[in-house]
This record gives C-alpha cells, structure tokens and sequence, in this order.
C-alpha cells in the first residue's frame, strides 16, 4: 500500500503470506501458476527438427500458452479443399505433451495465393481505386462472400478437429482484424455499404435527411446512388464518411462473428481476437465490439514515432480494461525488444522489458504473450525480436527472457484483481473518426492528441482513470473528463449532466457536444450538448496558427485554438489575455446540483493543465502525487489485498511510501521508499476493509 494520506489510510501493515487469489482466472476453467506468459509460434516457418527443441524451450522458459495457426492457411489447404493437418497434429501434440496450452487461431488471417489467383475480386481496393495484391499479407475485402465462404470452410475444419482438444485453452480469431484492410472501397464493399446503410435508415430520404445531401446537390434517389467515400475532387460529406467508419468496423466485426460461430457448433473454449488499441490504429470502435468476446485481448507495441511512447502505453492499457469493463485482460501481442515496422527500430534499453510488461500488468493485464516465440529467419520481420533471438537460448536477450519469466511467476498474488480509479475519461471512436473531418475550424485540434493530453496530466498526478464510452453509467466516479467529444448522442450528453448534477466533478474541452451523432450541429449556440450544463454559450471559433500560443490571466500558456464566449450561469476562473480572443473567458466553471461542470476553451500547456487537474483533483477529493511524467503508478485491489505499481521511467530516483511486501524485489517496505531510475515495484498489502 502507499501509506500517508494516500487513501485515507484504510489499509492495515502487511500479512507477508496470503494465499493466492480466489479470483477465478482469466479464462475460465484454465489453472496457470501465475500471471500467463505466452507466445506467438509459427511452427510452419521452420523445419520439424527445430519443433521438438521449441517445446523444450517453452518449457524451460515457463510458457504457458502459445498461439498457432495466426498464419496457417496456405499450410492446411494448399489447393481448394485439399487439407492436410498432419504439420499441425505433430505440434500440437508436442505442445501438449510439453504441458502447454493452445491459443488456437483459426488461420483466416491471410488467405493463399490460389484463392485470389482464382477469385480476384476478394482483393480490397483503396479509396482511389488501387487494388492490394497479394504479397503481403490480410488482402482480402471485408465484404467479399467469397472470401466469407472459403475462411469459414476452413474454420469449420480447424473447429471441428481440435474443438474438443484438451489441450485448448482458447480460440484466437484470425489476426488483428482491421489492420490492413479496414477501409475497402471496392464495388462488393459498396454494394455491403448500401445493405448496411439500409437497415440503419429504412428509407432513403432517410438517409438523404441525416447525411444533408441537400447540400452540393449530392441528393440519392435510389439505394444504388451510394458509393462508399471514394476519392473526391473537393471535400467529401462528413456524414457519409463517418457513416463509412461505422460500417467498416461492423464488417470487420461480422468476420469475427461469422467465424466464432463455426467455432461454437464444435467447441466451448473461450473465443478472442486481438485488438489493436494503440495510437496510429482507430479504424475498429472496440467498444462495439466488446460484447462478442470471451475476454478482452490487445495487442501492443512501443511507438517510437511518438513523442512520449510510455505514456502513449499508459493510454492504451487503460483503454483496453475500459473495453474489458475493468475486467482483467490479455495482453496478446507484444515485443521483447525492437519490431520490424517502424523507420527507426529501438531496441528495448536497460529494464524497460520489465518496466513496460509491468505497465500493462498494473493497468489490467493478467497474461502477457509475445510476438514472436522464436525470430524468423526469413520473411518480412526477419527483424523483430523474440523470446528466442537468432542467437538461441544464449546470450543476454534470451536471459532477460528468463528473467521476465520469473517476474511474472512472483506477481501471482496480483492475477485477479482489479485496478482502481476514482476518475473517469470518456473516450468515443465515433468522435475520434467525425473529429478528423478535413473541414473543421482547425486540423490541429486532433481528438487523439487532446484526450492523451489530458490522460498524461493525470497520470503525472498519480491519478488512475478508467476510460468509459459515451453513455456509460458514471455512478461512482468523481471525476468525469470530456476531451473534445464533437459528436454525443442526447442520451450520452444527459448521463454527463446526471453524473455532475448527483456530485461528480466534470470538465469538458474545446469542440464538445457540437453535433449530434449523425454529425449534424446542434443549434442554438455552442456547445449545444453541454450549454445548460456548462452556463455558457460560445459564439465563434478563433484557432490559433500553427505554432502560435496565447497567454493566459493565469500565467498559463495556451496553443492551438480559443473561442469568443461568454457566460450566464458559469463563473469565470481564466482569460486570455491576448490572441483573437483577448479579455475573453478560457476556463469556467459553473456549479450544477452536488457537482460541477468546468469548460476549458483552449488547449492549455502543461504547466496550464497541471493547475487545472490539481484543482479538479482537489475538488472531487482525488488524492494526487506530483510524479511528473515518466512515473507509473496504480493501484489493484482483490477482496483481501491491494498491489500498488510503481514504475519508474525516469533517469533518477524517485522516493514513495509503501507499505508491504514488493513482489519484484521480495523486500518488506515500510515508509518511504527509493525507487532507483528504471526500478520497478509491485507492493502488496492485506487489505483492512475488506467487504468494505
Ligand atoms: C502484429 C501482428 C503480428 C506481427 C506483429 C509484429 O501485432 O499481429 O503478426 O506482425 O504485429 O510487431
């Protein structure tokens, strides 16, 4: 535990044995000895001799679960209908003896080359008409039947041979579905479109009405007048693009189902695919997908094309556990060191293998799995590193491998438990996709950007947030972040507004609440959502040039974007004080029922945003730590203990109390404690108020 005032102190000294967790495991009926430790394998890429030595590998590494068969298709039916599993009966069967389980993929990731050799049309075509060929990988259109029959053909082979397997432990639905071929522009995607469209409006004026074709003369007479957003000569229509975005993430998601459902008739094992909730991904809203899947997996990587890669890590994790309703879930992909697909590919340094799998730990994940099991020598991620580099099991990589085994293998009492938050962030792809309009009052104001800027300045508080979707239920929360949520349904807006009304304390940002969710403006005054709510109306958007900042009364700098406003209800805590909207109010707050609703019309710097979370903080009676940026730390919590995760990034020292037994080092804390530069601590204590 953190001593002090961290949590009022509800906690009592440490019990240096507790039994290990009652919560039932990830997945269901599947004993592990710990938090998971996984793999990507591809078997098919080496010969057999090198299989029976993989096994032996996993097994002195401490695998216990490895994926197959992501890639396998070309190898089970090498011409139409002709299948032979003998490659995969061998190492499956070596795998079980080896005592590990199966992650089993049912091998529709990429499909042959016979099969659009035979069926060219199953290729996707980019927005201006370019065809993806073969030669890569996932090249096939979203909505081609043909491309539906044959992968279900093959599943129903997969499925109905190793259904009952006993050696299965979950079913791993093609691969990070989306990843290249999200978007297809293709005839077969638009004749999809149409269907899809169809069944949301029923009628064309309908669709006419929502999507404003009245605007360039762009109205539909008939269902067949609709093409998906193809290339265009001037700017497209919003409501048809984002309208596009939620189609594809549907189509994507009838794969999914469509496969699981073969899959059911032969099997009960737990079924998944892996997201790819990550930073340069936003073409599949998770959220929509959540329901359809046995337990929540993601896949991550470091983004060295980011300015804060970690932090961006932080964000992701968080919104994997919000998809997974804060259950625990599965980190199904990562990297041991450096991947293959950036323009500069970083190795991990000193640590920070550890430092970032526990980052995913102490933000949900109760399994950690890698790509790959062994480097390929081969192929297009020839370079990526793996459990087992090129080196073999010598050498200081596969040590540290080792080494991360056994971490995991002491962070058993965590396997679980559940992360704590106070705070809320309300988080919308919907937004995401319509905030992206090429047309709006400013292209820099990118929702991504503004709702990990205020992720960051949280976790430099020490502030754990749970990340919710638009009309969650936020009974609970004390705080309730809106980043730039453009366009909110009614319904969405109204639980806002009952979250602060019943006490909570909530801050919206620029460009809220502005459409409804068919991207039309809400009228009357901006932000027609959230005007009432926030006690003030904002007559016009005055963004800022590229690089050009703003000062505020504060002291505060503000970047990017200010608005003329002005207020009734709301009082007034910041103005700019030059810029185009000098004298003007940028920061209010307006006092609603038990709560309070705060409206920031800038993009403030971070010494700005510090303030203002402090201040938030301090008002919803969230604790904080001023850790600045490069210091994890969060809290989980089972009925009977909590673990406290310190990650330290930093170049120096940081020192905290804590109170328990650290599962990394095995030491007995009690008071302040120096977390060395690049340290990591899980601290586990016996909770006091348990039933509480
Ligand atoms: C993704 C894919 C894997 C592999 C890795 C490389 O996560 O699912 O097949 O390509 O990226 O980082």
């Amino acid at each position: 535990m953190l001593t002090d005032d961290w949590m009022q102190g509800r906690f009592v000294s440490l019990t240096p044995a507790l039994p290990r967790s009652s919560a039932a495991p990830l997945v269901p009926g599947w004993p592990t000895r710990s938090i998971v430790l996984g793999c990507d394998y591809n078997p098919e890429q080496w010969s057999p001799e090198v299989w029976a030595d993989d096994t032996a590998r996993m097994r002195e590494l401490g695998i216990d679960l490895v994926a197959i068969n992501i890639f396998g298709w070309a190898h089970l039916e090498s011409e139409p209908g002709v299948y032979d599993f003998a490659a995969l009966d061998t190492v499956i069967g070596l795998l079980h003896e080896a005592g590990i389980r199966l992650n089993l993929g049912t091998g529709t990731a990429s499909p042959p080359p016979w099969l659009s050799r035979l069926h060219p049309e199953i290729l996707p075509q980019s927005a201006e008409g370019v065809t993806a060929w073969p030669g890569g990988r996932q090249a096939w259109c979203p909505s081609s039947p043909v491309y539906r029959e044959r992968s279900l053909a093959l599943v129903e082979q997969v499925a109905a041979r190793y259904g009952r397997h006993e050696a299965l432990a979950l079913w791993h639905v093609s691969n990070e579905l989306g990843c290249h071929n999200a978007h297809c522009y293709c005839d077969t995607s638009a004749e999809a479109f149409r269907t899809w469209l169809e069944a949301r409006y029923g009628s064309i004026e309908a669709l006419n009405a929502s999507w404003g074709t009245a605007f360039w003369s762009q109205r539909c007479r008939d269902w067949a007048d609709i093409l998906p957003p193809r290339t265009t000569l001037s700017a497209g229509n919003p409501a048809q693009r984002l309208d596009f975005r939620r189609f594809s993430s549907d189509a994507q998601l009838e794969q999914y189902r469509a496969e699981a459902a073969v899959i059911r008739r032969h099997s009960t094992a737990p079924i998944t695919t892996n997201f790819m909730v990550t930073a340069h991904i936003q073409a599949l809203d998770y959220f929509d997908w959540a329901d359809d899947m046995d337990l929540i997996a993601n896949d991550h990587y470091l983004d060295h094309r980011l300015t804060d890669p970690i932090a961006e890590l932080a964000f992701s994790a968080d919104l994997t556990r919000g998809i997974a309703a804060g259950d625990p879930w599965m980190l199904m992909e990562t990297s041991t060191s450096a991947v293959s697909w950036q323009p500069v590919n970083h190795a991990k340094g000193e640590g920070e293998l550890e430092r970032t799998v526990i980052g995913h730990v102490a933000r949900g994940a109760d399994s950690i799995c890698f790509f790959q099991w062994r480097a390929s020598q081969r192929g297009a991620e020839k370079f990526h590193s793996a459990l087992l580099p090129h080196a073999g099991a010598t050498g200081p990589a596969w040590q540290r491998s080792v080494e991360l085994s056994a971490l995991l293998d002491r962070l058993e009492p965590v396997v679980g438990t559940r992360v704590v938050a106070r705070a809320a962030l309300v988080f919308s792809w919907e937004s995401w996709w319509a905030t992206g309009a090429d047309t709006h009052p400013s292209g820099l104001l990118r929702y991504l950007d503004e709702a990990h800027r205020y992720h960051r300045a949280l976790r430099r508080h020490g502030v754990t947030v749970d990340m919710v979707r638009p009309g969650d239920d936020l009974t609970g929360y004390d705080l309730v972040i809106v980043p730039t949520l453009y366009a909110v349904s009614d319904v969405a807006a109204a639980i806002i507004r009952d979250a602060v009304s019943t006490g909570a304390v909530a801050l919206i940002t620029p460009f809220s609440g502005i459409a409804d969710d068919s991207d039309a403006i809400r009228l009357g005054g901006y932000p027609g959502a959230f005007r009432d709510l926030l006690g003030l109306v904002v007559d016009e958007f005055r963004p800022l040039a590229e690089r050009a900042t703003v000062s505020l009364e504060s002291g505060a700098t503000a970047s990017i974007w200010t608005e003329a406003m002005s207020t009734s209800s709301a009082e007034v805590l910041d103005r700019f004080v030059d810029g185009p909207a000098a004298g003007l109010p940028a920061l209010t707050r307006a006092a609603v029922g038990a709560g309070a609703a705060y409206y920031v019309g800038t993009v403030l710097d971070d010494l700005g945003l510090d303030a203002l979370i402090g201040r938030l903080c301090g008002e919803a009676g969230i604790p904080t730590r001023s850790l600045g940026d490069g210091v994890d730390l969060v809290v989980r919590r089972g009925d009977d203990r909590e673990i406290v995760f310190v990650i330290n990034h930093r170049d120096e020292a940081v020192t905290l109390p804590l109170t328990g037994r650290d599962l990394v080092t095995g030491a007995l804390l009690d008071g302040p404690a120096e977390i060395p530069a690049g340290a990591v601590r899980a601290v586990l204590s016996e909770r006091s108020d348990r039933g509480a």
